[in-house]
């Protein structure tokens, strides 16, 4: 096969970038550990209700300004909704959904997780400041995916 240099110049680059490339990913993962929470815990989307923590859905002090929240999603709320913690609490948020993908994100915080069913999803957050805290579903989830958010309040 004949090839002019040009295109094996771009050649030796384009895999070496994808070397590169892969090289830096396996070291963020494996060494420096930044490899995004993998919470692997399953859960039958159909008996939510029946098992537990979701048969008790809500809001649990667990330490001093450590708290729990188990979490339902489903079309198209947030159970429970209203939350209210006290300033510099650190949450820990225990989610699932019945039904289809839900998004779980929070406004002005690095909250933002996709809750599907079948899966337990774990994410936790410190609240540093006082506020109200918009809570939206960012998955399309059916006709009423807009109307579904509600709020954190923080005090
Ligand atoms: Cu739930 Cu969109």
């Amino acid at each position: 096969m004949k090839m002019h240099l040009d295109e094996k110049i771009w050649l030796i680059i384009s895999f070496g970038m994808i070397i590169g490339f892969m090289l830096f990913t396996g070291y963020q993962t494996f060494v420096l550990g930044m490899g995004p929470p993998s919470h692997m815990e399953t859960i039958d989307p159909q008996k939510v209700d029946e098992t537990a923590p979701f048969d008790n859905p809500g809001v649990y002090q667990i330490g001093e300004k450590e708290y729990e929240v188990v979490m339902i999603l489903e079309v198209f709320r947030f159970q429970p909704g209203e939350i209210e913690i006290p300033v510099g609490s650190t949450v820990h948020f225990t989610m699932t959904s019945k039904d289809v993908v839900h998004g779980f994100q929070v406004a002005d915080t690095n909250l933002n997780a996709m809750v599907m069913p079948g899966h337990i999803q774990k994410i936790s957050q410190t609240f540093h400041e006082p506020g109200e805290y918009l809570v939206l579903c960012n998955e399309y989830c059916g006709t009423g995916h807009q109307f579904m958010a509600t709020t954190i309040t923080v005090k």
